[in-house]
């Protein structure tokens, strides 16, 4: 890689990398910021734009700060480490911005004040990679390098909840003493809130020495070993045998929320409860009111929802989750009806089929809810909707899509879920106009 002459930043990028401009091509450059002048080295040349690492910080911008993880730049997990945790806030509140301009053309009424909290050890939810390296005679534990398959040479991570961190290098030294370290490529970690999890990806089975090893570690550690033989429904407990349940607490709608360790939940679970207190103040539900919540999960917003006496129906795709999500609503005393169904397949008569409502919650995975939205006919519209995105993108073109159907976007806001990363959590309010 050859170094280029100096230019200057302009702006950041969904990324949150430096964007330039040189020899008529825009470029991208990772760890340059706003106003500061550096010099790059491509990695990748297109006709009309470069990607580039950052080699030289000739002006450093006033919002850089020190980042905290001796790892950063090498691992993939964060790209946003070097930026002051405020500012973080404020790119992503113009990245979504930003967003709903240019791809949805529209512009919410009234933005809404970002919602953050601790900006580090928050991550709860996490895959790790393992690799016995055979040149460095170890094995590794830890994120993949930023643009590679390699596992990162990792001691510790500021961004995982501390006491799972921390366990980043016994592990890898645990793993090392084991007959199955080259077939151990993945950990699954899961800490609730009264216990931790580690789900261990097996391609072999155990010796009884490593089954002694793995026992010895879980009980010094406090942590629950569950072993995954082939995919994710083979997943079964290891290590104590009976363990208690992992669980997520809501205490504001006094709610329990048990989960296994292969089922979604959020991976921030302080930020969670802020973010369903907002969704529920958004979505404002009545006890005479028929509520549906769209890609319910576990019903992380529909068990809420139930609580304010409003009648609500939970609709998801995993048929293991819909399970739960019942599970979870009897345990909380409340009554809901759930469904399976696959919401990138629906249409207006499988919409119309679930009959009127008045309000909806919509959370759905990265590629959006473009099929339900053009589902909506105007004998089942929903007076409000409320929008959960962990995608600027997708939340954009579907805004597009509401206000084609007769919806006015009221207001939008970002919730820093993910923060150091460039991971863009936010919440919008629809209402007919
Ligand atoms: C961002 S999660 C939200 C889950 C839940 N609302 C929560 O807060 O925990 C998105 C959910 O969409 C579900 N999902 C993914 N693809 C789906 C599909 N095609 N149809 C229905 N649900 C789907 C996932 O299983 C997951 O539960």
């Amino acid at each position: 890689m050859m170094t280029n002459d100096k230019v200057t930043i302009e702006s950041l990028d969904q990324e949150g990398r430096g964007i330039a401009h040189a020899n008529g091509k825009v470029i991208f450059i990772e760890g340059a910021l706003t106003g500061e002048v550096v010099s790059y080295a491509s990695y990748r040349k297109k006709a009309s734009f470069e990607l580039a690492q950052m080699t030289e910080l000739h002006r450093a911008a006033s919002i850089r700060v020190e980042p905290k993880c001796v790892h950063f730049g090498v691992c993939g997990g964060c790209s946003m480490q070097h930026l002051d945790a405020r500012v973080q806030v404020a790119v992503k509140q113009r990245i979504l911005e930003d967003s709903l301009e240019r791809i949805g053309r529209v512009k919410p009424e009234n933005m809404l004040p970002a919602i953050y909290g601790q900006s580090w050890g928050y991550r709860e939810r996490a895959r790790i990679s393992v690799k016995h390296v055979i040149k460095k005679g170890k094995t590794l534990v830890g994120f993949h390098e930023k643009r590679s398959s390699f596992v990162a040479d990792m001691q510790h991570c500021e961004i995982l909840v501390p006491r799972i961190a921390v366990l980043i290098t016994p592990l890898a030294e645990l793993i090392d003493g084991l007959s199955v370290r080259d077939r151990l490529p993945q950990i699954e970690v899961a800490a609730g809130e009264h216990v931790d999890v580690l789900v261990l990806r097996i391609m072999a089975p155990l010796t009884e020495e490593d089954e002694a090893a793995l026992r010895a570690f879980a009980d010094r550690h406090h942590v629950q070993f569950w072993l995954q033989p082939k995919g994710p429904e083979t997943i079964v407990p290891f290590h104590p045998a009976e363990a208690p349940e992992l669980s997520y607490s809501l205490p504001e709608f006094n709610i329990v929320m048990p989960f296994a360790p292969s089922e979604f939940t959020q991976v921030n679970s302080l930020l969670n409860r802020v973010m369903v207190s907002r969704a529920m103040r958004l979505l404002d539900p009545k006890p005479d009111e028929r509520i549906v919540d769209f890609f319910c999960g576990l019903g992380n917003f529909t068990l809420p929802i139930a609580r304010s006496g409003a009648s609500v129906l939970g609709i998801e795709g995993s048929a293991a989750l819909v399970g739960r999500a019942r599970q979870n609503a009897g345990a909380n005393g409340l009554s809901v009806d759930f469904a399976a169904m696959n919401l990138f397949e629906i249409d207006e008569a499988r919409l119309a089929s679930l009959g009127k409502s008045d309000k909806w919650l919509i959370d759905p995975p990265r590629d959006g809810a473009l099929e339900l939205v053009k589902s909506i006919t105007p004998g089942i519209a929903p007076e409000r909707i409320v929008y959960v995105s962990c995608n600027p993108a997708t939340l954009a073109r579907d805004a597009a899509e509401l206000v084609q159907r007769g919806y006015v976007l009221k207001s939008a806001g970002v919730m820093n879920m993910f923060p150091q990363t460039s991971h863009v959590e936010s919440i919008a309010l629809f209402e007919k106009a």
